[in-house]
């Protein structure tokens, strides 16, 4: 694999970062990853990660440039580094809201360009990265699925769907998170102590994904196998449901969406 920049290692560079290492551990000298305060990443330095406070010195002999700051400094960043820039170079912006014709614009360069979305469960090769591009060759985007394959699984979307993915798959990891935590609340209230309840939880979502994703089958498809009736799960469901449970998951997401439609 070519060499990696990753510009604004913050949150989301940090995960990409150690996710790439952990999928392969050769991958550390390839990396180069940039912030202006360079004290959070120094453990990055420690596991063989170059790190630099100039974003210019980084891009220089980076084949993938990953673009990681906040999406009100994007136009700044690609702007710093444009001059820089050669052809061959690919950029992968993970910033949400900043279009591909946007970043072509900044950049007033005929460079390839990417979005990807990936989610905090790259750091341990686990996360769901939607890919979007308009100028990639196919080889170009086989490459950058590659690149992201080390840290989970990769769809390539349309463009107009990149906020969406945003929402599912990044913001979807909080979504998820919250609903454990709530089944690890309801699980002390029945009983259990916290460490209990969250390993016996964790395990059971686990164990679900798992079954869906191994099975390829349906949601109702496995609830059905666990409902008797007029059993505890179907009455605890009703009741869930009766409360306004997939209706506030589903309100939650659109709400989510129509934020960063805005
Ligand atoms: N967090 C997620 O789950 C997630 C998932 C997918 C995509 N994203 C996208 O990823 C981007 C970053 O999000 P984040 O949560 O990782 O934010 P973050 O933790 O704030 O990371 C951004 C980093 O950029 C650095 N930075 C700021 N200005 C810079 C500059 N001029 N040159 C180099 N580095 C600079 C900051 O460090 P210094 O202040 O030290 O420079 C900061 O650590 C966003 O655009 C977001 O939409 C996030």
């Amino acid at each position: 694999m070519s060499s990696i920049a990753i510009i604004g290692c913050g949150n989301i560079g940090f995960s990409i970062a150690e996710g790439l290492i952990s999928s392969d551990k050769k991958m550390a000298k390839q990396i180069i990853a940039t912030k202006r305060n360079l004290t959070s990443i120094k453990s990055l330095q420690e596991k063989g990660i170059q790190i630099t406070s100039s974003n210019k010195l980084a891009v220089k002999s980076a084949k993938y440039i990953i673009i990681a700051v906040k999406p009100f400094k994007v136009e700044e960043v690609l702007a710093e580094i444009s001059s820089s820039l050669k052809k061959d170079q690919i950029i992968i912006s993970v910033a949400s809201e900043v279009s591909l014709d946007r970043i072509k614009t900044v950049l007033k360069k005929d460079i390839t360009c990417f979005r990807a979305m990936p989610n905090t469960a790259t750091s341990i090769g686990e996360s769901m990265t939607c890919i979007a591009t308009k100028n990639a060759t196919p080889t170009q985007i086989k490459e950058v699925e590659k690149l992201f394959s080390g840290i989970g699984e990769t769809i390539l979307i349309e463009e107009n769907l990149m906020e969406a993915a945003t929402i599912l798959g990044a913001c979807g990891i909080a979504y998820v998170l919250r609903f454990i935590r709530a089944m690890i609340q309801g699980g002390i209230q029945i009983g259990f102590d916290a460490e209990t309840a969250s390993r016996i939880t964790t395990q059971t979502v686990k164990g679900a994904a798992e079954l869906l994703l191994q099975k390829g089958s349906h949601p109702e498809q496995e609830i059905d196998k666990v409902t008797t009736p007029k059993g505890c799960t179907i009455t605890g469901l009703n009741e869930m449901e009766h409360q306004g449970f997939s209706s506030s998951l589903i309100q939650g997401i659109v709400k989510s969406f129509q934020k960063i439609e805005k």
